[in-house]
């Protein structure tokens, strides 16, 4: 009995000295302590043995348990350890690495002027509106009062999608759309972009930008087209700049004024950029055309109202002193990164 005791625990030692990994250790615990484990059965069979003989075998057998345990135990702990160091040697982390810095965009600088062109008109009671790139021949030209041989019209000038459909040539199209929608009062200002079948040269692009002007209601006269679009030259371009309105003609307005400022670069006295006139054009305007009016189903004899429509690619390099267009439609981050 002693020596069967002697050689099961003396074997079960050597094995779990011999053990590399956790999962090793647990099936030797279930050899030896598992419901079939040689211990649990030596155990087992001490009811076999004869009275007076049971209290040394069971002694025998408890001490060798016990020592089995303390082993597994001790063994346990080195292996979680060894285990704990290859964990953290394989997971090392270097602290003093420099961090990888976001690349953070710029502003586009049309999108600047659109954000100061945003600001300066919500204050005078405009709320911005946008509308569709794609648009109806019927809003972009038939509403507006544009004629069917109109020669804004010309394949030359428009990008058609289909017989009725076509690339907006202008953001005009959404004074129609808006006043489709609501009554008057009325006052919107619409920024977006905008596609005439244009050679690219340093000032024509074939996508550009525009933002368009609408203010109807009762009694608006020419006076309020003069008041608003001085405001807002003088808030841009700064208090000193002088307004000059040159008669026109737009399809869907009546009277039609071109809108110049006396040039930001010279101040009026005449320089390259300004040709020598003084003079820089910015805008397109007039009193809403009494034909548009009634496109809308509104009554030209009750409201009145002006609009307006500018290139804002062209404000942006007055502003920022770029001579040429194409630069700010190439993505080259050397540029786009000075504003
Ligand atoms: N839509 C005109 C253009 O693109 C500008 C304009 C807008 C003129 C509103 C008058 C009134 O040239």
């Amino acid at each position: 009995m002693r020596e069967r005791v002697q050689q099961i625990i003396s074997q079960a030692l050597q094995e779990l000295d011999a053990t590399r990994t956790l999962n090793d250790l647990e099936a030797i615990r279930v050899k030896y302590l598992g419901r079939k484990g040689l211990i649990t059965l030596l155990l087992r069979g001490l009811g076999e043995l004869p009275p007076e003989r049971r209290p040394e075998a069971g002694r025998l057998i408890n001490d060798a348990r016990a020592s089995f345990e303390a082993k597994l135990q001790s063994r346990g702990e080195e292996l979680a350890a060894v285990e704990r160091e290859r964990v953290l040697a394989r997971e090392v982390i270097d602290i003093t690495m420099p961090g990888r810095r976001p690349v953070i965009g710029s502003m586009h600088p049309v999108t600047i002027i659109y954000n100061e062109l945003e600001r300066i008109f919500s204050r005078l009671g405009f709320e911005v509106v946008t509308g569709p790139e794609i648009e109806l021949d019927y809003y972009n030209f038939e509403a507006l009062n544009v004629p069917k041989y109109h020669p804004a019209r010309d394949i030359q000038d428009t990008f058609y999608v289909s017989e009725d459909v076509v690339l907006r040539t202008h953001t005009s199209p959404m004074q129609v759309r808006t006043m489709e929608r609501r009554k008057p009062p009325i006052r919107i200002v619409v920024p977006g972009r905008v596609y005439r079948s244009d050679a690219s040269d340093a000032s024509h692009s074939p996508m550009f930008h525009q933002l368009e002007g609408l203010a109807v209601d009762e009694d608006v006269t020419f006076a309020d087209l003069k008041g608003t679009l001085e405001i807002f030259a003088r808030d841009l371009f700064g208090p000193e700049t002088e307004v000059r309105f040159r008669p026109s003609y737009f399809p869907f307005t009546e009277p039609s004024a071109e809108v110049d400022i006396s040039c930001i670069i010279c101040g009026g006295k005449g320089c390259r950029v300004c040709k020598n006139t003084g003079w820089l054009e910015i805008l397109g305007s007039g009193m809403v055309h009494p034909n548009v009016l009634r496109n809308v189903g509104y009554d030209p004899g009750k409201v009145s109202g002006f609009a307006f429509g500018m290139g804002v690619d062209r404000i942006a390099m007055l502003r920022f002193g770029i001579d040429d267009m194409r630069l700010l439609f190439e993505n080259d981050m050397r540029f786009l990164k000075q504003f």
